[in-house]
């Protein structure tokens, strides 16, 4: 028989990154051009089934990138099992900002918690290579030096966006 296991998961990283996008495009698979900016948090729900009978339920916390919320967020990473730390690879800022996240995880959330580190918007690269300001080695770098998943995704074209989560699934421990 499958079981079902529940999973908490939180995304965080700077306003505009595409968060709301990529749980979009695993929720829904559709996508937005003018998504609006998430206000306080968003919470949604998606199962996911790995090759083992077994299904993981994902419960996802998407937080609100822009600086007035930056106070919530420890609400929502504080039990959580898995996050996504989010940045986009045109924006180096996000990068800096991705990088404190995962700091901020490692002090403050639950011990054992996954990371998964991810690079959104390669897409953009299609239309102009030199669009790219931050370099996959880079963010392979820092999934290294701090042991986290990494992927570079577009949720645009969805490429890499269902392969994140599962990576997740199959990192979680059996209960
Ligand atoms: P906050 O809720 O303010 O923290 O932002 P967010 O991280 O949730 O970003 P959101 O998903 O709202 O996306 C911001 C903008 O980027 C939107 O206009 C999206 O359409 C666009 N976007 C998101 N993901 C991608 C992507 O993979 N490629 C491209 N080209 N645009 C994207
Ligand atoms: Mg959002």
């Amino acid at each position: 028989q499958r079981s079902v296991q529940s999973v908490k998961l939180v995304l965080l990283g700077e306003a505009a990154v595409g968060k709301s996008s990529l749980v979009l495009r695993f929720v829904s698979n559709d996508f937005q051009e003018n998504k609006e900016p998430t206000i306080g948090a968003a919470f949604l729900t998606q199962r996911c089934s790995l090759g083992n009978n077994k299904t993981i339920k994902f419960e996802i916390w998407d937080t609100a990138g822009q600086e007035r919320f930056a106070s919530l967020a420890p609400m929502y990473y504080r039990n959580a099992q898995a996050a996504l730390v989010v940045y986009d690879i045109t924006k180096p800022n996000s990068f800096i900002k991705a990088r404190h996240w995962v700091k901020e995880l490692k002090e403050q959330a639950s011990q054992g918690i996954i990371i998964a580190l991810i690079g959104n918007k390669v897409d953009i690269l299609e239309e102009d290579e030199s669009l790219r300001k931050v370099s996959l080695e880079e963010g392979e770098n820092l999934a290294k030096e701090e042991e986290l998943l990494f992927f570079e995704t577009s949720a645009k074209t969805s490429f890499n966006v269902n392969d994140v989560f599962l990576a997740i699934g199959n990192k979680i421990p059996n209960n």
